[in-house]
């Protein structure tokens, strides 16, 4: 049963995470971490992982498909650790069906499917540790970093890697959202479902080849494609109008050889993966804020009492900035 909290903020917005994770996807930048994190952000993870006992009971926030639990459960195994995994995210998440080419790491994390990180179904004083990749950001911070110290035992270390405001993922993610804002107001997928319309009638005889509302619509749909190719071809991060244009093309050809009805599912999956990507991208943008919200979280994180706060930006291939990384610890008592 979901709780009253986590039931209304599931309605809020969680369905298109949930509908994410479930085609696959291991992190929720597929763009160069494919296989999971990897460079500098890997390393700073293993580095959070080691301080923690071959015993440590260690939780990932905002898992989505457990790709820093998977790290977690690498490094156990491979420093011939025991830790006990556990992964919460307040979307709908099932790993063991979505990524069963990795059954045998997803096994050895507990997976907590509609779990709120301001509202966690554990005990107190239950983890030694607490993890979470693009997570707290997305959270009620205040409310959520109350529950972290609940759910920490003392002397338990937490660390969140966010999103920066001036980072690499926030400008491209900004640049998928005005790509996907141009596809829409350009009506694509309206005119290409038009354009096949009239192929259609004209396949099954029911209009004259060339006639003049086909060439209306052929005319439409290669003007607007122009203009997507040409924002493509001047976009540094061009992978919105690609998708797009990808479910277009393959519309019309497989409408000979298929039919009406096979090309329309090209373009319904085409308005359904784009309409699904624009509210991830506004979710992120959301998520990382103002300019300054990571030390807005610190301060709050150091209000709950958390010590040894330390923020330090997060850099990938060629120097590029990805986040901040936030790191503390709930300090022992007596
Ligand atoms: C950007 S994804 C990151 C997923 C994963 N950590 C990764 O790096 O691939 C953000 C995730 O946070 C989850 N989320 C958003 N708000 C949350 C909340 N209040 N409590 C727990 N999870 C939340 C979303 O459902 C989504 O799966």
């Amino acid at each position: 049963m979901f709780s009253a909290y986590t039931g209304s903020r599931l309605k809020e917005n969680q369905d298109f995470w949930g509908e994410y994770w479930a085609a696959g996807p291991l992190t929720s930048m597929v763009d160069g971490f494919e296989s999971n994190y990897r460079g500098e952000l890997r390393e700073r993870w293993l580095q959070f992982f080691s301080v923690f006992p071959a015993s440590a009971r260690l939780l990932d926030i905002g898992t989505g498909n457990g790709a820093i639990a998977m790290l977690a459960a690498e490094y156990s195994r491979s420093e011939q650790r025991d830790f006990e995994l556990h992964g919460a995210d307040l979307a709908l998440i099932d790993p063991r069906r979505s990524l069963k080419e990795k059954a045998e790491l997803v096994d050895s994390i507990t997976f907590h499917s509609a779990a709120a990180a301001e509202d966690l179904p554990f005990e107190d004083r239950w983890f030694d540790g607490v993890s979470g990749q693009y997570a707290l950001e997305y959270t009620r911070h205040k409310d959520a970093l109350a529950e972290l110290w609940r759910v920490l035992k003392p002397g338990g270390r937490a660390c969140f890697v966010m999103h920066d405001h001036g980072s690499e993922v926030l400008r491209r993610g900004r640049e998928q959202l005005r790509q996907i804002k141009l596809i829409e107001e350009l009506k694509f997928y309206d005119a290409v479902d038009a354009l096949i319309g009239q192929i259609g009638l004209m396949n099954e005889g029911r209009a004259t080849a060339g006639n003049e509302e086909a060439e209306k619509r052929r005319h439409q749909v290669n003007e607007i494609a122009a203009s997507l190719g040409a924002e493509a071809s001047s976009s540094f991060s061009p992978e919105s109008l690609r998708l797009a244009m990808g479910f277009g093309s393959r519309a019309l050809e497989v409408l000979g050889p298929k039919g009406m009805a096979s090309a329309r599912e090209q373009t319904a999956r085409g308005r359904k993966e784009l309409a699904g990507a624009r509210l991830r991208y506004e979710d992120l943008v959301r998520a990382a804020g103002p300019a300054g919200q990571s030390q807005a979280i610190v301060a709050l994180a150091q209000k709950q009492g958390f010590v040894d706060l330390v923020l330090e930006p997060v850099k990938h291939d060629s120097n590029v900035l990805i986040g901040q990384q936030l790191t503390m610890l709930r300090p022992r008592e007596g």
